[in-house]
């Protein structure tokens, strides 16, 4: 699939403004604070339906306006169609594909994959396991509709738990008022971790070759699930999950929050055998983040039979030479959108020049 053009009406600086893609690559040239990272943000908030970078949609309507308005025209399998998204003033989404209305925003999943990279994503190894959590939901919510929704369920429930230990001062009537909560924490969770430990296991096979490929074969890059349910039967690992969950109740009652679940764990990340989170050099760090989110690439494909569209924001800067070719090698063959001060490399391209004024 390929973007063929995107028109932002009173999106962040732009009043209105229409660029054309090409299939392959595109480059945004702009200076700093020309609106290059608000238009992958744009694109992006089409594929993923919300912002990479705040959770206050209004933050994204251009100032002296009440709405923001985001057309997308795609290829994808030779057909034509239209993603629009708008905002209102009171944080009001709609969104329309081929000119139909959504009924629910999440349906927009799985119409444009995206995967996303910019320096933010680059601390995605050291930074907290949320990010981790955060970069395997994003991908399976794109892949699988059910993931979304299970996920989408669990932290509502999560919630609604964690306000109950919080604000309950009846310990004995708790387990019976937390009874219809945990069933459905854990079933949700369960799907949850069960599709999680596969997308590991998927996507380590294709980051594996990549990142030996960036490492001259130097660097073995082992990834892995961590959490304290095993990998199973998904009704079992619904009962171990269950079980846990009840026999926590007086410990969450202290803490005020649920201290088992998929919400606590993590992905680890090995280079060599050595843990990367905590041991690796910022350099290593950076090049696992482009192996994964290269990874992802494949992972879309051999999942969808598509590949998805890259956008990359001023991620070259913070590469080197080396690194940058191999980045631009193993991106070729797909829609790429990539935004930087300026471009030297001699690669066939469709460039965008922005400027500030818009
Ligand atoms: N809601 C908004 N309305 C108008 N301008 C905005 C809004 N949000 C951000 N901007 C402007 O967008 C510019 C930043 O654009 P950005 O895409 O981050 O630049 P860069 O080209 O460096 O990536 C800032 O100058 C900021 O003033
Ligand atoms: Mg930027």
């Amino acid at each position: 699939m390929y973007i063929e053009r995107v028109t932002l009406k009173n999106f962040r600086n732009y009043e209105n403004k229409t660029v054309e893609f090409k299939d392959g690559l595109n480059v945004i040239i702009g200076r700093n604070a020309s609106g290059k990272t608000n238009l992958l943000e744009s694109l992006y908030c089409l594929g993923i339906g919300k912002s990479p970078r705040t959770n206050k949609y209004r933050e994204m309507i251009r100032w002296d306006s009440d709405y923001a308005y985001i057309k997308v025209t795609l290829k994808k399998n030779r057909s034509t169609h239209t993603i629009e998204y708008s905002i209102d003033s009171q944080d009001k989404k709609r969104i329309a594909i081929d000119g139909i209305p959504l009924v629910k925003l999440s349906e927009i999943l799985g119409m444009l994959n995206i995967v996303f990279f910019s320096p933010d994503e680059m601390r995605l190894i050291k930074e907290s396991p949320q990010e981790r959590r955060r970069f395997a939901d994003i991908s399976l919510s794109q892949q699988n509709k059910k993931y979304f929704y299970s996920l989408s369920k669990y932290n509502n429930v999560l919630v609604q738990r964690n306000k109950l230990l919080k604000e309950s001062r009846d310990m004995r009537s708790l387990p019976e008022m937390l009874y219809g909560w945990d069933v459905q924490l854990a079933e949700h969770g369960a799907y949850m971790i069960g599709k999680r430990y596969e997308f590991v296991e998927k996507i380590q096979t294709f980051a594996k070759k990549i990142h030996l490929e960036i490492t001259d074969g130097k660097e073995d890059l082992q990834l892995e699930y961590e959490s304290n349910v095993q990998y199973g039967d998904v009704k079992e690992m619904q009962t171990v999950f269950f079980d846990k969950l009840r026999s926590n109740i007086e410990k969450d009652t202290n803490l005020s929050y649920t201290s088992f679940g998929c919400h606590r764990d993590d992905i680890a990340i090995k280079i060599n055998g050595i843990d990367v989170r905590k041991y690796g050099s910022q350099g290593q760090q950076r090049t696992v983040a482009l192996s994964l989110k290269l990874a992802e690439i494949y992972l879309f494909e051999s999942e969808i039979g598509e590949k998805p569209v890259l956008l990359l924001d001023d991620v070259l800067s913070e590469l080197d030479l080396y690194r940058r070719q191999k980045l631009m090698e193993l991106s070729s063959g797909l829609q790429t959108i990539i935004t930087c001060t300026d471009f030297d490399m001699d690669l066939p391209r469709n460039t965008v020049f922005i400027e500030k004024k818009e």
